[in-house]
Order: C-alpha cells, then sequence, then structure tokens
C-alpha cells in the first residue's frame, strides 16, 4: 500500500522516520482513525474537527488540516483498493524532531504527518453474537478526551482482555464507568440509551456522536448520565461504539452475563440505523 509522509507519496515497506521524531521519544502527537465505506470517509468533518481541536489542545501548530480530506482520497484512488472495501485510515501528526533530545518544544516548527490506509475485513461474527468486556480500574492520564498516540494503558488492556477470553477492556474511575479501552460505552434501561457525560476521562467518539443523533432521530429516548459500576445488573442493554467497532453488543461483563447472552433489542434496532446512515453519508 501507498502512504503519504511529509507531502510525499511512499509505499509503506519504504518509508522511513527518525528515531528523534518527538512521537517516538515522547508520544508527542494526536492521532485520528477515519472509516470508509463504498469510497466515503464516514463523519470525515467530525474527525477533522476534532483532530484540529487536539493539535490545538498540545499546542502543535499545524496549518494543514484542510488537506488532509484531500490526501485521504488520493490514498483511495493510489492504492489497489476494491470500490466495495471499506478502509480505515490512519493520521497521525507529531511534534516533529528534536535532535539532540530535549523535552520543550523544537525552535523549528516542523511538524510530521503520517497518514495510512488499510482495507478492513469484516467483524460480523461479534457484531451478531456480541462480546464480551472485562472492567478495569481506569490507570490513564486525566486528559481523555485528547486522542494522544500515548496509548501504553490501553494496549495492556486490550490485550489484557484478550488474553482473559473478551475482546474490550471497559475502563471505570471511582465507581464510575468511562469508556472502552478503544471504544465508546452505552447502556439501554426500559428502552432508553444511557451513555456517561463527556469528561476530560472520555474521548468524544464520533461514532457516540453519530449514535445519539440515530437516537434523537428515530425517537428512542437517550440521556447523557453517570453509569455506576456497581449498578450495571440494573440495565437491560449495553453496547460498545467506536469508528472500527462500529456498534458492538456485548453480552458479558466481567462474570455477569447480559440479556440472556444475545443482543438487545435497541442494540440491534440502532445498528440497522447506523448501517442506512453510513451507506447514505
Ligand atoms: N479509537 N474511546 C477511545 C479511548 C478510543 O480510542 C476510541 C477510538 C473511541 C471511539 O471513538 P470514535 O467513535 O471516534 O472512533 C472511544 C480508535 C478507533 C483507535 O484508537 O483505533
Amino acid at each position: 500500500m501507498i502512504a503519504y509522509l511529509n507531502r510525499k507519496y511512499i509505499p509503506e515497506e519504504e518509508i522511513r522516520i527518525s528515531p528523534f521524531d518527538r512521537g517516538f521519544l515522547f508520544g508527542d502527537g494526536v492521532y485520528e482513525v477515519v472509516r470508509s465505506y463504498n469510497g466515503k470517509f464516514f463523519m470525515m468533518k467530525d474527525h477533522l474537527k476534532r483532530l484540529e481541536r487536539n493539535l490545538k489542545e498540545v499546542r502543535i501548530d499545524f496549518k494543514g488540516i484542510h488537506g488532509i480530506e484531500n490526501i485521504s482520497y488520493e490514498l483511495i484512488k493510489k492504492n489497489p483498493v476494491e470500490s466495495k472495501s471499506d478502509c480505515s485510515l490512519y493520521v497521525q501528526i507529531t511534534r516533529g524532531i528534536s535532535l539532540p533530545r530535549k523535552h520543550t518544544f523544537p525552535v523549528d516548527n516542523n511538524p510530521t504527518v503520517f497518514i495510512s490506509l488499510s482495507v478492513i475485513k469484516s467483524g460480523k461474527d461479534e457484531t451478531e453474537k456480541g462480546v464480551k468486556v472485562l472492567l478495569w480500574e481506569d490507570f490513564r492520564w486525566s486528559r481523555c478526551d485528547i486522542k494522544t498516540v500515548g496509548l501504553l494503558p490501553g494496549v495492556l488492556a486490550s490485550q489484557n482482555a484478550v488474553e482473559h477470553g473478551a475482546s474490550e477492556t471497559v475502563w471505570y474511575r471511582n465507581n464510575l464507568i468511562c469508556e472502552g479501552s478503544h471504544t465508546n460505552f452505552f447502556a439501554v434501561k426500559n428502552r432508553t440509551v444511557i451513555t456517561p457525560p463527556l469528561s476530560k476521562f472520555i474521548l468524544p467518539g464520533i461514532t457516540r456522536k453519530a449514535v445519539l443523533s440515530i437516537c434523537r432521530k428515530i425517537n428512542i429516548p437517550v440521556r447523557e448520565e453517570e453509569i455506576l459500576k456497581d449498578k450495571l445488573e440494573e440495565y437491560d442493554e449495553f453496547f460498545l461504539t467506536g469508528t472500527l467497532t462500529e456498534i458492538k453488543p456485548v453480552i458479558q461483563i466481567d462474570k455477569m452475563k447480559v440479556g440472556g447472552g444475545i443482543k438487545g433489542p435497541i442494540t440491534k434496532l440502532i445498528q440497522e440505523e447506523f448501517k442506512k446512515a453510513v451507506y447514505l453519508k
């Protein structure tokens, strides 16, 4: 596949990056993951808006945000992607190179921009059958609303889930459910959809936003309110959302089975509406 690095389109195997890049040295960068359906990127504007906000939050001065959409479509054209394949686009912007290594910002502003595309294999099984998740006390930092490349806690949490036969880890802080290691978390109670309100402990997910607007459109009541870890047995359904995850039913949380271990009716309805939405846009 051909990827993009600092104004050049390069075969992935030939891409070289300096070990003095601050993304490598400090995790000093932010990223986005965008998905395409039938050759069109879903909610691209929202992803770019979030990226712009994140760059501002971490004070990376990057002026090329408006060029990213064109580069992304260029990557679809330059790569052997069948028109019906869904793709995942990865965008990473770091604060560039510091040689020698130094914590403070480099004097020359020269961010590193890396964009790559990959074809997605469908995860239909989990979408239908649902997934198991594990709860873990959140040990990330206090700015989880920023999508930074410093993902070590998320990496450890994802690996731990898989090693214990689960698909995702869901973080909690002081009895409050936050989000998954790479997903947002939703619950359903008496046909009302509930998700934790946005805060510094949650990424403002684009799929979360899509789901909230779908619920409003089809008149499913929604509430952004706290979900308590020790009250999880009071809910009827749970699901996860994310750009790559889409909408996945949760059928088990730790040892607790949910909804008899099968996908719930509200989750199913939202999945169907989501499918319509992604192919329309
Ligand atoms: N992860 N919360 C976290 C911590 C995430 O990393 C993600 C996305 C989400 C869902 O956000 P969105 O709907 O905008 O994808 C929530 C991406 C996909 C990743 O790291 O691969």
